[in-house]
């Protein structure tokens, strides 16, 4: 940790940031128009790199209305064969830079019926169906307790803010429970009606493992998912990635305008 953070510090001037944004699938932009500072994760000593389409791979520093942001452009899926604790590395590496609150974002299904494509969608909660847990091993006191408390993850002022944030900028918001699968495959219907009866409103395969470590060494959270698809709810429609990219792209300008808006707000 520290020859990743001394790296980091070295190459960004000691930036010092007190927000972090993982952004998902199709969602990168943002990190494409503020850019401070941008280091490619092949570069920084212990990160893995990215290898999924739609996914950049960088670490991006920036200054956004004041606030000294530091975002992830691009993240590493336990499904392309990564460990848990490599997947989740960089969220401790923020809390090691300083970061205070931390945005996850990302591309999902929608399994509630009454979520479209485009629509975003608050976490307020989450199921992990991953199969595994990231904090599994022997665990690091300095960073937080063995059995983390969960009972709220996804901060609830941040919700609150960020529903205001929205309302502000008239964006219709949804809020659900995040459901996480390991992926690669999407999901068949009969999962999905699972999905739908425990409880999931979209279903991903990201996030959770981030959010379980950044609960447990003390971040505030906040989930947004981008709603890219239909979750395959009825028998012979199809899904692929490129739907989903497309689906996010339609998002973004207000996914950014509600991140800009969240930033300024916090
Ligand atoms: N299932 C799982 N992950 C996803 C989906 C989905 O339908 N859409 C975007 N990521």
């Amino acid at each position: 940790m520290k020859k990743t953070v001394d790296f980091i510090k070295e190459k960004t001037n000691n930036f010092q940031p007190e927000i972090g944004i993982i952004l998902g699938s199709g969602l990168g932009e943002l990190a494409d128009e503020y850019c401070d500072y941008a280091i490619p994760y092949t570069e920084i000593p212990n990160f893995v790199k990215s290898t999924v389409q739609g996914h950049k791979g960088r670490l991006v520093f920036a200054d956004i209305s004041g606030k000294k942001i530091v975002m992830m452009q691009g993240r590493n899926h336990f499904y392309e064969g990564h460990t848990m604790e490599e997947i989740t590395y960089p969220v401790k590496v923020m809390k090691t830079l300083g970061v205070k609150t931390l945005i996850l974002t990302n591309a999902a299904g929608a399994v509630n019926e009454s979520f479209k494509p485009a629509d975003l969608m608050i976490i307020k909660d989450h199921i992990n169906f991953m199969g595994t847990n990231p904090l599994i091993g022997k665990n690091d006191d300095t960073l937080g307790e063995r059995f983390p408390d969960m009972s709220e993850i996804y901060k609830k002022n941040l919700i609150e803010l960020s529903k205001k944030c929205a309302k502000d900028l008239c964006i219709d918001i949804k809020e659900g429970v995040y459901w996480a699968n390991s992926g690669p495959s999407y999901e068949t219907p009969a999962e999905i009606n699972m999905i739908r009866i425990l409880g999931g409103d979209a279903v991903g395969m990201s996030t959770v493992p981030e959010a379980i470590v950044g609960n447990y060494c003390g971040l505030n959270i906040l989930g947004i998912s981008c709603i890219t698809n239909a979750a395959s709810c009825t028998e012979g429609s199809k899904l692929s990635h490129e739907e989903v990219i497309e689906a996010a792209a339609k998002a973004k300008t207000k996914f950014k305008a509600l991140i800009i808006k969240l930033i300024q707000s916090l």
